[in-house]
């Protein structure tokens, strides 16, 4: 049997998995052909039967009984982690669920490979929750312990942004200073590393790394400022009710607009609130469409079509979402510009810990001369733009923007454990 080691890219959206065997490098096809899967689990009610990626997602569209669990990162190193949750009235542990979804990746490899893994290189973010040293060690032990209850004996970690450099070295001409962006679902995260063909054997790269940051922002919290500019006003949002003229309170919205919150709305208590509102509100027609939806627990619907209409807004200059689950013909009208007016903040931030990066490498931005864009949120224009602009000299790299980081762990992972170097167990 050859040997073989693999790299792991769990993401908050999207996951990938790639092996390295017999000079090999292959991309797993992880859900019909598609290279990536949502990091997404669904639930049945009936016996907590598991469905993964666009499957889970189809489940929970078709309004089949079951919980959907989704942005299941995000979790690591929180306080969350440790109280688990109810999942269809049985409790689950974190650990448990996030292990079966990488389970699911690792058996897909191993179908493909026909052989079992037992070497991997899990990518992790530069930081898992900002500023929080404890919460970020913690966040890759349970990320370890994870790899190692569902059979990986030999684990290592290599920060994501670090393996998309690594990924797009194999096609290099010449050394080159480059600055890796990495704009994913739940995180933002910036190297600046020097790279060229003649090191790809190279064991130890700390040398060549010159410098990581990183924030916790990313398409997530697009989606929710989208979600609170463009879409929560047509379900009542700031919307007043009674004669003191008061809003209907901020947080239904502010949970509306957020995967990982999206579940905790459903209660008795807020139906019988929304539902006091609305006899008192002066906008019965919109906020009746928040109860609406409250009674559907139809959160995730109008979630996935913010997500909808933020992609759409990558392309076009402005997107009418349908809202047709919440009233037949009710479509919501965004643009590209009040979009991009709704991130600037965040897209500002994103930039400083960019500058900061570079900054921490000692250098100028005149200097990078390649720019690496990985992460389905580098694709939006503006993102793309401020990039340009701070960085004149950068010439662009998109390829593999989805793929990047797996294909770069598993490269890693065959310096790791291929190549004779020890691994950290
Ligand atoms: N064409 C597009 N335009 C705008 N945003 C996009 C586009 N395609 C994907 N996205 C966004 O990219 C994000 C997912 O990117 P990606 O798959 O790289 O994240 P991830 O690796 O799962 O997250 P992380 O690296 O933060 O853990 C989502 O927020 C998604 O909405
Ligand atoms: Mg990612």
């Amino acid at each position: 049997m050859s040997e073989i080691s693999c790299g792991v890219d769990f993401g908050t959206s999207n996951s990938t998995i790639a092996f390295y065997r017999d000079n090999r490098l292959t991309l797993v096809p992880v859900e019909g052909n598609h290279t990536t899967i949502p990091s997404a689990i669904f639930f049945e009610r009936i016996d907590n039967t598991p469905h993964y990626g666009r499957e889970a997602v189809n489940w929970f569209l078709e309004r089949k009984k079951g919980r959907l669990m989704r942005s299941l990162k995000r979790v690591l190193g929180t306080s969350v982690m440790k109280q688990g949750t109810l999942v269809n009235g049985s409790p689950m542990n974190f650990s448990k669920i996030i292990g079966q979804f990488v389970r699911h990746i690792k058996e897909k490899a191993e179908a493909v490979a026909d052989q079992q893994i037992e070497n991997v290189v899990m990518g992790r973010p530069v930081h898992f929750i900002d500023n929080n040293p404890l919460g970020n060690k913690n966040a890759q032990e349970e990320l370890h312990t994870i790899a190692r209850n569902i059979g990986f004996k030999y684990i290592d970690f290599q920060f994501e942004p670090i393996a998309a450099a690594f990924a797009h070295e194999v096609h290099l001409t010449g050394e080159k200073l480059a600055l890796v962006v990495d704009i994913g679902g739940g995180t933002s995260d910036f190297t600046v590393i020097r790279l060229s063909k003649k090191y790809l054997n190279k064991i130890d790269r700390a040398g060549d790394i010159l410098a990581n940051t990183g924030i916790r922002l990313g398409g997530n919290d697009f989606d929710k400022d989208l979600s609170l500019t463009g879409f929560m006003p047509e379900l009542g949002y700031r919307s007043t009710y009674g004669e003191k003229n008061l809003q209907v309170p901020h947080k239904y919205y502010f949970e509306l607009s957020e995967w990982s919150k999206v579940n905790a709305l459903y209660t008795p208590r807020n139906l019988m609130q929304v539902r006091q509102y609305i006899g008192e509100s002066h906008d019965k027609v919109r906020l009746s469409r928040l109860l609406k939806l409250l009674e559907q627990e139809s959160g995730h619907i109008l979630l996935g079509a913010v997500e909808d209409a933020k992609i759409a807004l990558t392309y076009h200059d402005t997107y009418a979402a349908p809202l047709d689950f919440l009233e037949q013909g009710c479509a919501v009208e965004t643009s590209k510009n009040s979009f991009e007016t709704a991130i600037k903040d965040e897209v500002e931030q994103i930039a400083t810990s960019a500058l900061q990066c570079v900054h921490d490498a000692g250098i100028l931005c005149q200097d990078i001369d390649l720019i690496i864009l990985t992460g389905g949120s580098t694709e939006i224009p503006a993102v793309q733009l401020k990039f340009k602009e701070l960085f004149p000299n950068g010439t662009i790299s998109e390829e593999n923007k989805l793929d990047s980081v797996g294909i770069g762990l598993a490269y890693d992972s065959k310096r790791k454990f291929l190549e004779g170097v020890s691994a950290i167990q």
